[in-house]
């Protein structure tokens, strides 16, 4: 069957791999993809924002699946439309995809089910939001309601700082994603990311990963889309996987589906393992990036009969089983991301530094120009590995690295410093 993957970074690229190994495929298409994406897939000049152009390339190429990989597209309505012309689409429809979209919606659904989560107040004027700081104290969370591009949250150590975040939320500084805030107990625990899909009543683990969210060693520096992954993560055993499932997961998955919004795709819970249990963060509503770099090195079955399961409703019909491996990916960036960086630097050694079979070089940022591969992004490469232990799969990923010829790239040289310090 044709395909049609929408999205441009190491996520798609990844997907894009896996997809392309799948028995079931016949023609995989990639709007817009990048220069590793096209190594696996025919690359589509479309504009994705307009869904009837979309739909228009789907009916042309008999596409009978839409893979929608970054959050913008879901929250626009991309799947319901093209539902609505009768193709098929992985993904949660616009309303479910409020689970992303905004946290106040899903503070609501935690009320709702009773889900553990942070407490809060969620405000949509100033004077109050303010109040409710100076009332509460520090440490306090707080966080625009929309999408921010991961900007919106500010985990605020001292009273003044976290007052200035709410100046700043109504003074505009997030658009429209700011008319609204929600301002959070600061938990106390260890992060981890819990993965899994659901077609709109039932709900399968995928897996469990770690990120790294700073720019720099030692988890320093400026917030980032993240710097580099691992999974499993150590910290979620069976038993607070099985937890999860019962006290978060299912009751999401029950309370979309009563409310007639039932939620189909990836959901992606950041959870805060508390002394008191696991506690939801936040959703999203796909694949991390680049936490899904990963999850397809360890899947053993085929994404495609998994994807088009949780598309038609019928994942109680499949199961899905991964290597009982570590996998870890380190991203090269742009020296300056996430602020300002050089696009178009040339990038040479890929072919080298993938040669080893449990090495895979994801492209996050990258395009085809002259001849050359040249950085065409802030996140450019993800190196991912797998070995038998963390440690054999960093050192891969770093091995790789080495050969990488690049020099107005960087990455993080401690990914995984958590999960290698529990192993020692
Ligand atoms: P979010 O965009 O909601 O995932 O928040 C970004 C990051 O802020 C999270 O990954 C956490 O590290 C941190 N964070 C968010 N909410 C809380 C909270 N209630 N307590 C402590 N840290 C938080
Ligand atoms: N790596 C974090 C995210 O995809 O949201």
């Amino acid at each position: 069957m044709n395909i049609l993957l929408i999205g441009s970074g190491g996520r798609e690229h990844a997907l894009a791999w896996a997809i392309s190994n799948s028995p079931l495929l016949t023609t995989l298409y990639a709007a817009p993809g990048n220069a590793g994406i096209a190594e696996v897939a025919t690359l589509v000049d479309l504009d994705v924002s307009n869904h009837a152009d979309v739909i228009h390339f789907c009916e042309n190429h008999n596409v009978e699946l839409v893979v929608v990989g970054p959050e913008a597209p879901l929250v626009a309505g991309l799947v319901d439309d093209l539902e609505a012309a009768g193709i098929k689409a992985f993904g949660p429809s616009r309303a479910a995809a409020q689970l992303e979209g905004s946290k106040a919606f899903t503070k609501g659904v935690c009320d709702e089910a009773s889900i553990p989560t942070a407490g809060y107040g969620r405000f949509d004027n100033k004077a109050d939001a303010l109040a409710y700081v100076r009332a509460q104290g520090a440490p306090i969370v707080v966080k625009a309601d929309g999408l921010a591009a991961g900007k919106g949250v500010v985990v605020a150590m001292e009273e003044a700082e976290a007052l200035a975040a709410v100046e700043a939320c109504f003074d505009g500084s997030f658009g429209d994603a700011g008319a609204e805030v929600v301002i959070e107990e600061f938990l106390e625990g260890e992060e981890a990311s819990f993965f899994v899909i659901v077609d709109g009543k039932t709900a399968l683990p995928l897996a469990t990963a770690q990120d790294h969210k700073r720019a720099f060693d030692g988890d320093e520096g400026p917030n980032t889309g993240g710097m580099g992954a691992y999974s499993p993560a150590p910290v979620m055993t069976d038993a607070l996987i099985e937890q999860t499932m019962r006290e978060i997961i299912e009751p999401t998955v029950a309370t979309m589906a009563k409310r007639g919004t039932p939620f189909k795709g990836v959901l992606y819970a950041g959870l805060m393992i508390t002394r008191d249990g696991p506690k939801l963060i936040e959703y999203n509503t796909r694949f991390g990036d680049p936490e899904c770099q990963v999850l397809m090195l360890r899947l053993k079955d085929d994404i495609l009969t998994v994807m088009l399961a949780a598309a038609g409703g019928a994942l109680d019909k499949v199961s899905v089983r991964w290597h009982d491996l570590v996998a870890l990916t380190v991203v090269m960036a742009a020296k300056g991301y996430p602020g300002d960086y050089e696009k178009g630097t040339v990038i040479k050694g890929l072919s080298e530094a993938a040669s080893d079979p449990d090495v895979e070089i994801f492209h996050a940022g990258t395009k085809s120009s002259g001849g050359h591969l040249v950085a065409n992004g802030g996140r450019v490469l993800n190196v991912t590995a797998r070995g038998v232990s963390v440690k054999e799969a960093r050192d891969k990923a770093y091995a790789a690295i080495a050969k990488i010829d690049w020099p107005e790239g960087f990455c993080r040289k401690d990914i995984a410093w958590r999960a290698l310090a529990r192993d020692s």
